[in-house]
């Protein structure tokens, strides 16, 4: 369990990390969604303790350790992973050259490396390329040698700063798709930065989202996509682009595609879970006198739970209008107003 308390650090006139306060527990994948200049780098930086905060607190399993120095800050150091968008890997050495660094540094004895690093190309889908130049490696094959080498040395936290933000889409699910099996085989914990909320649907448990050095939301990945509060958050979900895998869209606009545009459709209401599939809708225009037009939806599937979306218009008298959504939301489907 990691724990922020009231963590700061200004650059001059910026706030970059605001008064944050969180808990990321152990053993899962924590999402740390933000647009660029949020301050996730910098929140990263001092959570990694390569940087101090200007005040507030770390604690790593109630352990207090933005304040190590010395030995005690190397050692703690060294149990943090670390993967970032450009892959950070040095081209002059081959994949397993890169995987081996770490345990170099280290001073693990050449064929002790060399098992591990067997063990750890095998671990992240590339035995066999463990000679390739880096350079002949695509993006997603150089991130899975960046995953390895920061794995080399068993950390207990792994950090991604925007780790797919460079990949296509493809390649991004199979990095997710590694970086989730590698959490549960070895019980890491993983916190993901990222502006993507793909990301956050597809990988993370929790997020937290992050806006100018604040966080303005956070909470189970599912109840933000059931129920999402901050402005910000709903313009990551409206900028979501459609599940790739056919049978999960239930609704689709002309397209083919989900239209997320708001064009057209004054309203956006969110279903979770089970209700995805009830007539509520069709029941509301027979209690109310109210018409709908649905302009676009689907389904998300976010852990496995369905969140379905529509955008719609509502027509009818004000106050019947008022008086349906106040139903919806006695069914648990919230009904949000659109500007
Ligand atoms: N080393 C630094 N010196 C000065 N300003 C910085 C530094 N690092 C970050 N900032 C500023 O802090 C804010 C947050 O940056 P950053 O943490 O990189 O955001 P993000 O990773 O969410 O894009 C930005 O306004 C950025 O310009
Ligand atoms: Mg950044």
């Amino acid at each position: 369990m990691i724990s922020l308390e009231n963590l700061k650090k200004r650059y001059g006139e910026v706030a970059a990390v605001d008064s944050v306060s969180l808990e990321i527990p152990s053993n899962t994948i924590y999402g740390i969604i933000g647009k660029s200049g949020a301050g996730k780098s910098t929140l990263v930086r001092l959570i990694s303790l390569l940087e101090r905060p200007d005040s507030g607190e770390i604690l790593f399993s109630g352990k207090r350790v933005d304040n190590l120095t010395g030995d005690e800050l190397i050692a703690r150091r060294r149990r943090i992973g670390m993967i970032f968008q450009n892959f950070n890997l040095f081209s002059s050495r081959s994949a397993a050259g890169n995987i081996a660094y770490p345990l170099e540094i280290g001073g693990m004895p050449r064929k002790d490396i060399r098992r591990r690093v067997s063990d750890l190309l095998e671990h992240v889908g590339l035995e066999g390329r463990g000679d390739s130049p880096i350079s002949t490696l695509s993006g997603g094959q150089k991130q899975r040698v960046a995953v390895a080498r920061a794995l080399a040395v068993n950390p207990d936290i792994l950090f991604c700063d925007e780790a797919t933000s460079a990949l296509d889409p493809q390649t991004t699910r199979s990095i997710l798709d590694l970086l989730k099996k590698l959490q549960r085989e070895l019980s890491l914990s993983i916190v993901m930065i990222t502006h993507q909320m793909e990301v956050v649907r597809d990988a993370c448990e929790l997020v937290a989202v992050l806006d100018e050095g604040r966080v303005v939301e956070e909470g189970r990945v599912t109840d933000i996509f059931a129920r999402p509060k901050a402005a910000i958050t709903r313009e990551f979900l409206s900028h979501l682009n459609p599940m790739e895998d056919e049978d999960s869209l239930s609704l689709q606009a002309p397209e083919g595609l989900i239209r997320w545009s708001h064009e057209g459709g004054a309203y956006t209401i969110r279903f979770r879970g089970e209700l995805t599939g009830e007539p509520v809708l069709s029941r509301l225009s027979k209690q109310f006198n109210i018409e709908f037009n649905i302009r676009a939806g689907g389904v998300q599937n976010v852990s496995g739970t369905p969140i379905g979306t529509m955008i719609a218009d509502i027509s009818g008298d004000e106050a019947e209008i008022n008086r349906a959504i106040e139903y919806l939301s006695r069914q648990g489907v919230t009904v949000e107003k659109n500007i």
